[in-house]
């Protein structure tokens, strides 16, 4: 069965596609390569023994999409994670961010609206909860007002699938809201590779331990929680990913309650900034050198999930623990530097 991943040779689409293709979908990717590289398709062909095919369109031009959907006119799924990522880019560039992340949804459920049959997943995050009013967050939290246009594409991107499916009983979708991916593949055939200087803490660890970075900043230790850093749900991309397939499965076994629907994907444990350190420290067997400094803007406390919804409903729960995704996100770091 076919299924498209746009996105598939990012952080995550990558390692999602390798779990397709260990379940025996065959996949076809769509990537821009504006912040991933052909270099993966190697990396996922060591991992599964096979190569996926690959096209690089930038979905912005709908021809090429038309076209791409005119000649796979077999998808019978389609995993979205091609999207710009970067908070405080999307701060300075919002209509890109806009045109990026929500022009292309619109013309990919165009594509979808005229199938029989179309299942569809799509990339959310925690961060529409901004800082929710009461932890663990249940799907049922409210939406706050986003903080970024990066976070205000996530909420209208869900939006626009709802209204969608309202009136397209034969699209099929699911809103996966992901809490803190990270991590690598064990075999570090793949990983995360930030452009530039990280901005998420765990890639900035690990180029700080590689000599990349002088140190880390930790942003404020004056917060309202035990060791008074701020608390999230570090959750292994490689339990992410598995998600992502059962999520489809779902979907193409219609098991679905609702053609949309959305679940929290996180651990449902959450970790402080030095204890992100801690676990760091232990699996790499060396001290980090941080130091504490002033709040960064637009921080929330503490957020981690409720996973209730995605055990029952999915029969998923994630696996591997935060050394686990220390320990692989630490060997990858060291091998692609090492190259
Ligand atoms: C960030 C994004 C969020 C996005 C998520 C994806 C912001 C404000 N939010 O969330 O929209 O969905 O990534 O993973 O950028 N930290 C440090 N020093 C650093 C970097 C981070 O102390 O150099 C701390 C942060 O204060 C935070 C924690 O580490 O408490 C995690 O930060 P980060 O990885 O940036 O993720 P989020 O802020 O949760």
């Amino acid at each position: 069965m076919k299924i498209l991943v746009t996105g598939g040779l990012g952080f995550i689409g990558s390692h999602t596609v390798v779990e397709l293709q260990n379940e025996g979908y065959e996949v076809v990717i769509i990537d821009n390569c504006s912040n991933s590289s052909e270099d993966v398709l190697v990396g996922i062909e060591n991992i599964t023994g096979k190569k996926p095919f690959f096209e690089k369109i930038d979905l912005r031009d709908r021809k090429k999409v038309n076209d791409f959907f005119k000649k796979h006119s077999d998808v019978a799924g389609v995993i979205h994670f091609a999207a710009s990522k970067a908070v405080g880019e999307s701060v300075k560039i919002p209509l890109t961010y806009y045109e990026n992340n929500i022009g292309t949804l619109v013309y990919l459920l165009q594509e979808l609206q005229e199938k029989d049959d179309a299942n569809f997943i799509f990339s959310s995050s925690c961060t529409v909860y901004g800082q929710a009013d009461e932890l663990p967050i249940t799907e049922n939290a409210p939406v706050k007002t986003a903080e970024s246009p990066y976070g205000n594409t996530k909420q209208i991107g869900e939006e626009i699938i709802r209204d969608t499916c309202k009136v397209t009983p034969k699209l099929k979708a699911i809103a996966l809201r992901y809490f803190n991916p990270i991590g690598a593949h064990k075999s570090t055939e793949i990983g995360e590779l930030p452009l530039g200087v990280p901005q998420n803490l765990v890639p900035f660890i690990t180029q700080t331990a590689m000599g990349l970075r002088d140190k880390l900043s930790v942003f404020g230790d004056d917060y309202d929680t035990p060791d008074g850093t701020c608390i999230r749900d570090y959750i292994h991309v490689v339990d992410l990913a598995k998600a992502h397939v059962i999520a489809l499965t779902r979907l193409l076994k219609n098991k679905n309650k609702e053609n949309y629907e959305v679940f929290n994907l996180g651990t449902g444990t959450g970790s402080s900034v030095l204890e992100v350190i801690k676990s760091f420290e232990k699996v790499s067997e060396q001290s980090l050198n941080y130091a504490i400094v002033d709040r960064r803007e637009g921080d929330i406390t503490a957020a981690y999930a409720d996973t209730t919804l995605a055990n029952d409903e999915l029969g998923w729960k994630a696996e591997l623990d935060l050394d686990e995704a220390m320990r692989t996100a630490w060997k990858w770091e060291q091998k692609v530097r090492n190259k």
